[in-house]
């Protein structure tokens, strides 16, 4: 012991048995000078409910301890396992600025947020506790939100890491949502990019009765017409906030619904464009329904021909049977008797549990070509062979 009192422990034993305390990273972000400026932190901690108040603790050498004082507004993003980058950004040394081509979200003007994060909390500093080489600094939560679904960045060992999602003991495959006690979650897009009547009022009515089915279902409508995307041009979906917040919904979405009108005999260009900005993965595993509208009934064929085949690149669970919608089926009021059947069983489908073989398709890239069967039954012509 020293005369202190204080056992004799290295920075570096203290620092590697910390190192052993896996943790959840955030960014810190406020304003500095009129722009932007944030930092990694691992040291975020929850201390009370009421009033919501939160502490991180950062280091006296940092160049954001000269900056955050008392009353400082601050921005807290819990950063989720795709964003690794953006905590080494955050914490890097170079000089460039750390928000430069980074997509942010303001809840408040003048306090940054990233988008993409898991859960944001904005907040008011109204404490200082100096604390050896770094300070606490106890913040006021004034805001928070969580995301419902979505995996944290871990930190753990120096090292970002990911939750590992194992299977239950006994369970033949990975533990429903419903098991994991999750909100299971529909997402329905209007892929139009003009103001839309039958296929809005498609998506309305189905999203009404999938709650119905499913009570406690989380329904979210993204009407592309009022949120349009920018063209998909190359840039990460990450540097745009409009592509990211869509492209995020539908990645946390239990399943999704979408719903174009016809023009010039196929699937809308906004609808094409969304898919284009989607990473693989979105879809893959999951229940995504169908549906078309058009002036005429002359493209009725066109979910099979072209939107199936497209979304089967994705590994989709597409839900069978086309609901291709005319000014007959759906108007202003409501769809008709055998379109609100249709729709009903849409919305059914779209909500039940996964079935155990779409879980299988997880991770599989699809099969281009038919396994071969045996003996006479075996196939000469296969339709759907790769080029
Ligand atoms: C995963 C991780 C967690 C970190 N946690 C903290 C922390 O809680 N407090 C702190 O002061 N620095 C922490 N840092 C280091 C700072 O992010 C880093 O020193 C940064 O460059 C400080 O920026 P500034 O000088 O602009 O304030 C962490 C770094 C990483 C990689």
């Amino acid at each position: 012991m020293h005369a202190s009192g204080a056992a004799a422990v290295s920075p570096e034993t203290f620092k590697g048995v910390f190192s052993r305390l896996a943790s959840g990273v955030a960014v810190i972000g406020f304003e500095r000078e009129g722009r932007k400026h944030g930092f990694t932190a691992t040291s975020l901690t929850p201390v009370s409910v009421e009033p919501p108040m939160a502490l991180f603790c950062v280091d006296n050498s940092n160049e954001s301890h000269q900056h955050l004082k008392l009353y400082t507004p601050v921005g807290i993003s819990i950063l989720s396992k795709v964003q690794s980058e953006l905590s080494s950004r955050f914490a890097g040394k170079a000089a460039v600025e750390r928000y430069t081509g980074v997509a942010t979200i303001e809840h408040t003007p003048g306090i940054p947020l990233l988008s993409g994060a898991i859960a944001c909390m904005e907040g008011t500093i109204t404490r200082l506790v100096p604390a050896g080489d770094h300070t606490i600094f106890l913040c006021q939560v004034s805001w928070a939100q969580a995301e419902p679904e979505g995996a944290p960045l871990l930190y753990f060992s120096r090292q970002y890491h990911q939750l590992a999602s194992l299977p239950q003991p006994g369970a033949k495959g990975p533990p429903s949502r419903s098991q994991q006690g999750m909100t299971r979650s529909l997402v329905a897009v209007i892929a139009s990019a003009a103001p839309s009547v039958r296929t809005a009022a498609a998506i309305q009515y189905t999203c009404r009765r999938a709650g119905e089915v499913a009570p406690g279902l989380r329904t979210d409508i993204v009407n592309l017409n009022e949120m349009p995307l920018p063209l998909c041009d190359g840039r990460k979906p990450t540097d745009i906030v409009s592509v990211t917040r869509v492209v995020e919904k539908i990645g946390a979405a239990s399943s999704v619904l979408l719903a174009t009108p016809i023009y010039r005999g196929t699937y809308s260009a906004a609808l094409k464009n969304l898919l284009d900005w989607l990473p693989l993965e979105s879809l893959e595993g999951k229940r995504v329904g169908l549906i078309a509208s058009g002036s005429t009934p002359h493209h009725y064929l066109m979910i099979d021909m072209a939107l199936r085949p497209l979304l089967a690149w994705f590994n989709a669970v597409l839900i069978p049977g086309s609901i291709y919608l005319t000014k007959d089926d759906i108007s202003h009021d409501g769809p008709s008797e055998t379109t609100a059947a249709n729709l009903d069983a849409l919305a059914q489908a779209l909500v039940a549990e996964a079935p155990r073989w779409a879980h299988r398709t997880r991770g599989a890239r699809p099969r281009l070509r038919p396994r071969r069967t045996p003996g006479r039954h075996r196939r000469r012509h296969t339709p759907w062979s790769a080029p």
